[in-house]
């Protein structure tokens, strides 16, 4: 979701721009100044509570503002996001609209400011006095809506600024210039967005040869667990050691181990449009954790690719394997072959369950052709990409 608040001081232009972005993006608009004027105009409760504040210059309490945010936010089902104006204009209004996002399972992807100096607002405001009739724009109400924007709601630029979400833009020019600047800048942030890909299957099912060639044709980052911990025991470093007798057996290695190794990968990833995991969660428990390590990096798993193979097939390629190069200590013997396969089973289904209910998971069938696989997938990927970007 692409959710946008257009910030800056009165007369900036926020109202002027943000309809056509809402437009343009396929946004809910929310402006919570014309909610407060249509309420004013209906004399609703609410209204009559604003009105004199309003006419003052002065900010109407956030708890009315909650109010309106949250009878507005019952979106369209078209829509692709929320463009809020207007909001958040506190310090507490942006924690508040952490909050609501939160409570909707998304988040705020920007805070656009409009930058345009004090004499040119005034200007605007007074030109629009006489088209509007708005019953704040007299000049010493303007004064003094100005004065509650220093002190109150320049703040809220920090707030953002911290999370590296804060933009600002320039103001100044005609509405076409203003507009194509912040598109600009919107475009540049939907590619930022970040396409994470969890590959999950039986041993087998060729998920190591498929995520691969996906990580490499759409400039992803591999994550492998496996190949991971098969690197830090062959340096025997710390971590290593300890994971070296799970290894062997094919069993699952503690969780603490993969959780620092996948932390380093997603810590040095320098402009990758992803990130692709092989081999985790391969419990219940680590797709919790997955969700939490992308959580904290400000982003999320979009789309599970689920290969599904025969348990013949599964045992032919991997006694295949163990007969190549390419054989896992684990490949080499029947019985751990199939131990894999039983510890597969006794966890996949609850990891399936959980990517299932959020609608997240695609399955193919992994028995077919390599490279019609891969092309099947690759578009998957195409449409996941084009999703998250709109
Ligand atoms: P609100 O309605 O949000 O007013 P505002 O922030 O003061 O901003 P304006 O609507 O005046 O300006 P704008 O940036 O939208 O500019 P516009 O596009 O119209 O809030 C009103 C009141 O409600 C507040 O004072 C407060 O009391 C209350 N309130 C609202 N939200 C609140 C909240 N969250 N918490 C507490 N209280 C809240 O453009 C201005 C003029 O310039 C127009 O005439 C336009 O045609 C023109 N213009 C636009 N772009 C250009 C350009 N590029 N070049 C030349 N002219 C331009
Ligand atoms: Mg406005």
């Amino acid at each position: 979701m692409l959710n946008i608040a257009l910030f800056g001081p009165p007369g900036a232009g926020k109202g002027t721009q943000a309809k056509k972005l809402a437009e343009k993006y396929n946004l809910t608009y929310i402006s919570t100044g014309d909610i407060l004027r249509r309420e004013i105009a209906e004399s609703t409760e609410l209204g009559l509570e604003a009105k004199a504040i309003i006419e003052q210059g002065g900010l109407v309490s956030d708890e009315i503002i909650v109010q309106i945010i949250e009878n507005s936010i019952k979106m369209n089902p078209d829509s692709k996001g929320i463009l809020f104006d207007g909001f958040p204009r506190t310090y507490a209004q942006a924690y508040i609209l952490d909050g609501l996002l939160i409570k909707m399972n998304t988040k705020l992807s920007c805070l656009l400011s409009l930058e345009v100096p004090k004499p040119e607002l005034i200007n605007r405001m007074m030109l629009r006095a006489e088209k509007e009739k708005r019953a704040d724009d007299k000049k010493e109400v303007v004064e003094n809506r100005l004065r509650e924007y220093e002190l109150k709601t320049v703040p809220v630029i920090d707030f953002y600024n911290q999370q590296g979400k804060y933009y600002p833009i320039d103001g100044i020019g005609t509405v076409e210039e203003v507009f194509e600047r912040l598109t600009e800048r919107i475009e540049d942030i939907l590619s930022q967005t970040l396409l994470n890909v969890v590959f999950f299957g039986p041993p087998g099912a060729g998920k190591g040869t498929q995520a691969k060639r996906i990580a490499k044709r759409f400039n992803m980052e591999y994550v492998s667990t496996g190949e991971m911990i098969r690197k830090e025991v062959a340096n025997q470093t710390e971590l290593g050691k300890i994971a070296e007798p799970f290894l062997e057996t094919g069993d699952i290695v503690p969780d603490d181990i993969a959780i620092r190794l996948i932390e380093r990968k997603i810590a040095n990833h320098n402009n990758t449009k992803g990130f692709i995991f092989k081999g985790f969660p391969s419990t219940l428990v680590q797709a919790y954790i997955l969700s939490g390590l992308m959580k904290k990096s400000d982003t999320s798993i979009s789309l599970v690719i689920e290969l599904k193979t025969s348990t013949l097939q599964a045992i032919k390629r991997l006694t295949a394997r163990s007969k190549t190069n390419k054989a896992r200590t684990y490949d080499m013997n029947m019985d751990t072959i199939i131990h894999r396969m039983e510890v597969y089973e006794q966890r996949s289904g609850k990891i399936a369950e959980f990517y299932k209910v959020q609608d997240k998971m695609v399955s193919f069938n992994g028995d077919i052709d390599e490279n019609k696989l891969h092309e099947l997938i690759a578009s998957t990927i195409e449409k996941a990409f084009k999703e998250i970007r709109k």
